[in-house]
């Protein structure tokens, strides 16, 4: 999935669509400054990597959409460090992402950023370090074998994020990495809130098609009809909230999102998903 190429930060393939959500966060004060999203830090990185959000900039329902989606998740976090202060964040796939930097966690919450190594080498590098927030190079999938590197201490409650990242995965291996997460919670008998975003079968299909992603060899390859389906994935998985970002994210996606949920009888055409795991 990872190698390098030029005039992409030397990213290609997944890993070069971390500019796509890196570009959203950079022009959001001037293209969506009623969302009132500001991320500093973000504008900083780009600037370090030379790195022109013009790129991607122009497919405006995407930058909306990551920034709507990007507080969806910067809610999440902060109502589980909040409940939980002494909690484990894990955060897969987070790309150039800036969220603990915008969250500043408290000192008894320990944070870990899993990507791709040349991911994690481009973080360690840009992101700015904060007290107990670490990178981990890994494959956020092989949860087996990174969960043994992180302090997920017996017992202690574990809020594990993906964003951007579970439509990239195979069908297969969205399966296999969703039941190494339970499998991993239940062998310490953690609670576990998993927060993913999750596409519908038409944006797999239509991927090739869509305006940021198909400037990268990337594509997605996995989706669900209706996000209860996860719970069906890995057993003791329990859908607690879902968010229509399509129908949060501008008129055009509002309207997709709409004639979509018409004809399916209500499904979503994209969505985020909180579930709960191991507290019943
Ligand atoms: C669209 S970007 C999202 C980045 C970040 N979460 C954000 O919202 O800005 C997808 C990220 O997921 C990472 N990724 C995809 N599959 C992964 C895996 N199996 N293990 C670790 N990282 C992965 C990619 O390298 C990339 O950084």
């Amino acid at each position: 999935m990872s190698g390098k190429s030029s005039g992409s930060a030397g990213l290609s393939g997944v890993p070069e669509t971390l500019l796509i959500t890196l570009a959203a966060r950079v022009v959001a004060s001037s293209q969506n400054a009623d969302l009132g999203f500001v991320d500093p830090a973000a504008e900083r990185i780009a600037a370090s990597l030379k790195f022109d959000p013009g790129r991607f900039s122009d497919d405006h329902a995407s930058m909306r959409g990551t920034i709507v989606r990007a507080q969806w998740f910067d809610g999440i976090a902060r109502r589980f460090i909040e409940a939980q202060p002494d909690g484990l964040v894990i955060s897969i796939g987070s790309g150039l992402d800036t969220r603990a930097n915008r969250i500043a966690p408290p000192a008894g919450v320990d944070w870990i950023d899993i990507d791709f190594p040349e991911v994690t080498e481009l973080r360690d590098r840009l992101v700015p370090p904060l007290g107990r927030t670490r990178n981990l190079a890994a494959d956020g999938t092989a949860v087996a074998t990174w969960a043994q590197t992180v302090p997920w201490d017996a017992g202690r409650a574990t809020l594990v994020m993906a964003e951007g990242v579970s439509m990239y995965l195979e069908p297969r291996e969205a399966a296999t990495w969703l039941r190494g997460l339970t499998d991993a919670a239940s062998a310490r008998q953690s609670r576990m809130t998993l927060a993913l975003d999750l596409a519908s079968p038409l944006m797999v299909r239509q991927s090739h098609r869509h305006p940021s992603v198909s400037k990268t060899k990337a594509r997605f390859q996995w989706g669900v009809r209706r996000p209860e389906e996860v719970n069906s994935l890995a057993e003791g998985l329990v859908l607690s909230e879902s968010y229509d970002v399509a129908a949060h994210s501008g008129t055009a996606s509002r309207i997709a999102a709409a004639i979509y949920r018409a004809v399916t009888r209500g499904r979503p055409i994209y969505c985020c998903a909180r579930f709960e795991y191991g507290t019943g």
